[in-house]
């Protein structure tokens, strides 16, 4: 059976964006992909948990789309873990309704990739700084994937920006095969 991806995606000024706007045009027509728009939906920063949880339970692939804020996401997308991620429901002894599926990072960065190394002007890697989110879904029980990273991509010209665009359309079919 084909599995069914949710894209968890934040981004609190779509309006500005030209990286993940493309990246959601490649994407969110495709079947058996929902895109949630969580600063569209909670506007107010009041998470549904219980809309949350059952959409986490409908999807195989878990997708936090977002553009990298100050080495991580975006404050709704850490709200979102937060209350959605819940102990009994995410983890701890009766909290296994997560394990078996699979979660991956797909992130746009100002930052070059030279930048994200020792001795770089960002001085960790991309895999270190991204920690977090792998262990959150180990702990979870999820399988955490080999991140979708796009970098410096202020820098890009329309047509690069359409390229990766098509790339991360890839990708997300390959998550639904
Ligand atoms: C508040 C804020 C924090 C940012 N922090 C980082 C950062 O830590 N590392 C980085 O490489 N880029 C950083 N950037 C640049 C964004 O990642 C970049 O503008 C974004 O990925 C562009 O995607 P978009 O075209 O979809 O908006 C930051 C931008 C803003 C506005």
């Amino acid at each position: 059976m084909a599995r069914r991806v949710l894209i968890l995606f934040s981004h609190p000024a779509l309006h500005r964006s030209r990286m993940n706007a493309a990246m959601m045009a490649a994407v969110q027509e495709l079947q058996g992909v929902t895109f949630h728009d969580l600063y569209e939906v909670y506007p107010d920063y009041r998470i549904d948990v219980t809309a949350e949880q059952k959409l986490l339970l409908e999807h195989d692939v878990i997708v936090w789309q977002h553009p990298f804020y100050w080495y991580m996401a975006p404050s709704l997308l850490k709200e979102w873990m937060d209350v959605v991620l819940e102990y009994g429901f995410a983890y701890g002894e009766e909290g296994t309704a997560l394990r078996g599926k699979a979660v991956m990072s797909a992130l746009t960065t100002g930052g070059p990739e030279e930048a994200y190394q020792h001795g770089g002007h960002n001085r960790f890697t991309m895999h270190e700084l991204l920690a977090p989110f792998d262990q959150t879904a180990h702990l979870c029980g999820m399988t955490y994937l080999e991140p979708f990273i796009l970098h410096a991509v202020n820098r890009c010209t329309q047509q690069e920006v359409q390229a990766a665009a098509l790339k991360y359309r890839v990708r997300i079919q390959q998550l639904l095969a």
